[in-house]
């Protein structure tokens, strides 16, 4: 994939249940489901992922994210940190940040309008370093590929947003789960909205252990992905 984001191949849409998205229209991709992207959020990486690892858990969080894109995932995290003032710090990988002049036209949903100003800052914040929205939630975004990202952080939680497989191949490989799995904690969480059989089989090989669950409207499930303990 190259970077077109500088051109205009990046537009805002708006999906199903009113909220909006970025269609790259050179890929023909959206960076979230066209059926509802602030439902998708939710369901996948909040429901299916933070919500699932939170019951019960006492400890701050390390949260990798694979493509921080409209930064919707992130700010919808960012207010559960609050509210349930669990510490998280929150790392995105972007290869080809949305630039200002998408992502400051872009229209949080209704429920999120009062958090305008923490999705402005968290975009406008440097790359490829710490930026401290408030106690509860702290950002690094890492400008680079999943293929050549480390870290000395062990995660608690991946939300695993790239493109689809057929649009990156690259990102869906044995190869590529088998770095998340050593990055992960024992009892770490993977979501993903796919579920391709053959995903499945690439993250069951690099030894994740694999649930299909209802997925958000528009799919008929999706995947929760653990690290055993
Ligand atoms: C489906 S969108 C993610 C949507 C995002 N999570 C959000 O809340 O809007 C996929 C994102 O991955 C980024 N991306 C593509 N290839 C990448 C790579 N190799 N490494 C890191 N990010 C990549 C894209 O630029 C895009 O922003």
């Amino acid at each position: 994939m190259e970077n077109q984001n500088a051109n205009t191949v990046l537009q805002l849409i708006t999906t199903e249940d009113g909220s909006q998205t970025i269609l790259n229209s050179e890929l023909g991709s959206t960076y979230h489901s066209r059926h509802g992207a602030l439902t998708e959020s939710k369901h996948v990486f909040i429901e299916k992922g933070l919500q699932n690892l939170l019951d019960g858990r006492t400890t701050d969080i390390n949260l990798l994210e694979m493509g921080f894109g409209s930064g919707l995932n992130a700010l919808l995290t960012a207010t559960i940190a609050e509210q349930t003032k669990y510490r998280i710090n929150y790392h995105a990988l972007e290869l080809f940040p949305v630039p200002p002049e998408v992502w400051s036209k872009y229209l949080l949903p209704e429920e999120l309008v009062s958090c305008v100003a923490s999705f402005q800052s968290m975009h406008a914040a440097k790359w490829n370093a710490p930026f401290k929205l408030n106690n509860w939630f702290e950002l690094v975004k890492h400008q680079v590929s999943l293929i050549d990202f480390s870290s000395d952080t062990q995660f608690d939680l991946v939300y695993f947003d790239a493109f689809e497989p057929e649009k990156q191949p690259e990102l869906w490989t044995q190869a590529v789960f088998d770095k998340l799995f050593e990055m992960m904690n024992p009892g770490a969480i993977l979501t993903t909205y796919c579920c391709k059989g053959y995903v499945r089989r690439n993250m069951i090989a690099a030894g994740f252990v694999v649930q299909k669950v209802a997925g958000p409207p528009g799919k008929r499930e999706m995947i929760v992905a653990h690290r055993p303990l």
